[in-house]
């Protein structure tokens, strides 16, 4: 199917922090790229995004800070937007889903929806701080994991075992905002029957057996789990009020208004916004990060189905994350590297991160940003490969014909063949991006790079100067031709670069992808501009300064560590400490205790007797490694049933602030079990 044109969507980020390489890397990158050889074929395309404004972490941000959500949205839209645009992300709106159109256009569409009798209507339970006189949402309770005991676990996520939670199962519940015992009160909300759509949205998602791998895989496990409703609205005060009566106190759940937010910023950006979402000639792909796939898979299409008159998503190509240096990305951590600091450091170097972050896209699984990979892909490669072509190829214009391009006097065989080889580029390049490959996409435009520069080492007009004049008219010629063809196929993937190259060649402004067939861009005689370097090689004192700021980020990190270990615990007597029996002991077996993830079955060797312990420590050590090891073992608590298993005392165990465990056992190898730790 051919279409007519494009709506192009990236996830709307919260509005709740500065934008690091990994949302870059995530979606806005790719869909930059996708979206800007889409305006290069002539297509008529938008590109959508805006801040996603409301949802709790919007609120627990300004709790954090001491503001009002609305203050923090304000501050982050701005510092988003000025970011994206600055590294050259070309939506055709960055919009936000306070404005006034967002919140009318989410009403109407929960309204319509409404009407339709679509929701079901449901009284649940919902925890409910009463000092705080607040429904809490998933986030703001805390409590103790069931699976791992971790006893900081969030009401939807324990992040200590990553089990996904609901508030009720937590034992100790707790608010944050009051730190109260919350209590169960009964609130009424709309949910969407995804249960009654499965078949329907099974269909589509059947449909699309080309999307990504990761992607169809995900969809297809929610599918066979069983999809079940989901509550479309909740008791919160930030965010779009739910238009019905008997809703106070309730807004719409942040999930059902931020993609609706796609639609809202079309408005916002045309009036002409309904064939960009209603005309089935129109190709809807959203890009994404895995995190955010049922969201856009099926939650969104099933809204838009019940709906009725929109168009379905065609394509959602998700992509994996984006580690740092090895580790996670966490904001909370300052394990970053921001898009402003970035700038700050990498004056007018934003194609060098574009392109990193192309070559090295968390396309088909997680990848890694490494400062040493930035400086070998810039010096290596840009400057290597791409700059020292152009270079050489103006610089040699200028010195031996004043910057007028020479005739191409008469091709060899070789030459022909290589020119039919260069007109094959553009159609190379599509592939791959048509397909959501970028980083293949960007391995063929430096082919195209590589191709030119073995085409001026093998014939090295530098040398035949002196003795064939007129060949290297022709070399100089194509290796124009080729330049110029470069600065057009790069645009969507570097595109201050393609400026700055367009600009030294004296380039037509408005040359189209499919002008790159063509090899004969330059005309002879044409006069072309200065020559200046593309790129500059990144020295290694460059690097070493940002490997130290993200080491001195883990030291800080340590420190702040330091000081949110658990508080003491209130003094006790000798006597209550003397009155537990604490001994050395050997691990004589040990075995996984089934249908448990945490715990071992171990048989310890206490040098009273020989006795069975349950201990949770399967996250840390497997049975095999720990058979022989001294451990100190608390002997006289009392008998506890754990999983069936009577469990006799209790091994004494480290725990580090990644919640890893270590045995506390004796250091000298000759101590005999039975000795008394005191
Ligand atoms: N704000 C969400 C996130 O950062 C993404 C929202 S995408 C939208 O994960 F479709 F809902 F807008
Ligand atoms: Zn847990």
């Amino acid at each position: 199917m051919t279409y007519k044109r494009y709506t192009i969507t990236a996830a709307l980020p919260y509005a709740n922090g500065p934008v690091h390489i990994g949302h870059l890397a995530g979606c806005y990158l790719p869909a930059d790229i996708y979206t800007r050889y889409l305006r290069s074929k002539g297509a008529d395309v938008k590109y959508i995004c805006g801040s996603d404004e409301h949802g709790v972490p919007i609120t627990i941000k300004a709790k954090k800070e001491g503001i009002t959500p609305q203050q923090v949205v304000d501050k982050y839209n701005k510092i988003m937007g000025d970011s994206f645009k600055e590294f050259g992300i070309s939506f055709d709106i960055y919009s936000r889903t306070s404005s006034p159109t967002h919140h009318n256009t989410a009403s109407e569409f929960f309204k319509t929806l409404y009407d339709k009798g679509v929701f079901k209507e449901e009284i649940t339970e919902q925890y409910f701080d009463e000092k705080a006189n607040q429904f809490l949402a998933d986030r703001y309770i805390i409590g103790t994991c069931p699976k791992c005991g971790n006893e900081n676990a969030y009401g939807d996520q324990c992040e200590k075992c990553g089990t996904s939670l609901s508030p009720t199962e937590l034992i100790n519940p707790r608010s944050t905002l009051s730190g109260e015992k919350p209590v169960l009160k009964k609130t009424k909300n709309w949910f969407l029957p995804l249960d009654t759509m499965q078949p329907d949205i099974e269909k589509y998602i059947d449909s699309h057996k080309d999307w990504k791998p990761n992607v169809y895989g995900q969809c297809k496990s929610w599918l066979n789990a069983g999809l079940q409703p989901r509550a479309m609205t909740r008791d919160l005060d930030w965010g779009v009020k739910v238009p019905i009566p008997d809703a106070e106190g309730k807004v719409l759940y942040v999930w059902f208004d931020a993609p609706i937010g796609y639609i809202s910023a079309t408005k916002d950006l045309t009036p002409d916004w309904e064939k960009y979402w209603k005309d089935k000639e129109t190709k809807l792909v959203h890009f994404i990060g895995k995190d955010n796939i049922v969201f856009h898979c099926i939650i969104f299409p099933a809204m838009l189905m019940a709906e009725g008159s929109f168009i379905l998503p065609e394509n959602v190509p998700a992509n994996e994350f984006l580690n740092l240096e090895g580790d996670k990305i966490s904001t909370s951590r300052n394990w970053a590297v921001w898009l402003h600091e970035y700038l700050l450091e990498f004056k007018d170097k934003q194609d060098v991160l574009r392109y990193t972050l192309c070559a090295n896209a968390p396309e088909t699984k997680d990848n890694d940003f490494t400062w040493k990979d930035f400086q070998a892909k810039n010096n290596n490669e840009l400057v290597a490969i791409l700059g020292n072509f152009v270079n050489r190829t103006l610089v040699l214009t200028h010195k031996y014909y004043e910057g007028k391009v020479p005739d191409a006097a008469e091709y060899t065989k070789a030459d022909v063949l290589l020119l039919d080889e260069i007109s094959k580029y553009p159609a190379k390049i599509a592939a791959s991006i048509e397909q959501y490959r970028f980083r293949e996409a960007l391995g063929e435009l430096m082919n195209l790079a590589r191709l030119g520069n073995k085409y001026l080492a093998d014939n090295e007009p530098w040398n035949l100067v002196k003795t064939d004049a007129k060949r290297v008219q022709t070399i100089m010629n194509i290796s124009l031709q080729i330049s110029a063809n470069l600065s057009v196929l790069m645009e969507p993937f570097l595109p201050f670069t393609a400026k700055k190259l367009s600009t030294m060649l004296n380039l037509n402004e408005g040359l189209k992808w499919n002008d790159a067939t063509r090899t004969n861009l330059l005309l002879s005689g044409h006069q072309i501009g200065t020559a200046s370097l593309l790129f500059e090689k990144v020295e290694d004192e460059t690097i070493a300064a940002q490997v130290q700021k993200l080491e001195d980020s883990k030291k800080q990190n340590a420190l702040d560590n330091v000081a949110a270990v658990e508080p003491a615990k209130a003094e006790t007597s000798f006597d209550d400490f003397s009155k537990m029996d604490i001994r050395t002991g050997t691990i004589l077996e040990a075995e996984r205790v089934l249908k448990t993830d945490k715990l071992l079955k171990l048989l310890i060797d206490t040098g009273i007797d020989k006795r069975t312990v349950v201990s949770g420590i399967a996250g840390s050590y497997k049975p095999e490694e720990i058979i022989g090891q001294q451990v100190c073992i608390l002997v006289n608590l009392a008998p506890r049933k754990i999983k069936g298993i009577e469990s006799r005392g209790m091994i004494l165990m480290a725990e580090n602030n990644k919640g890893e465990l270590s045995f506390v056992a004796p250091t000298r190898p000759d101590m005999n079990n039975g000795g008394a730790v005191k």
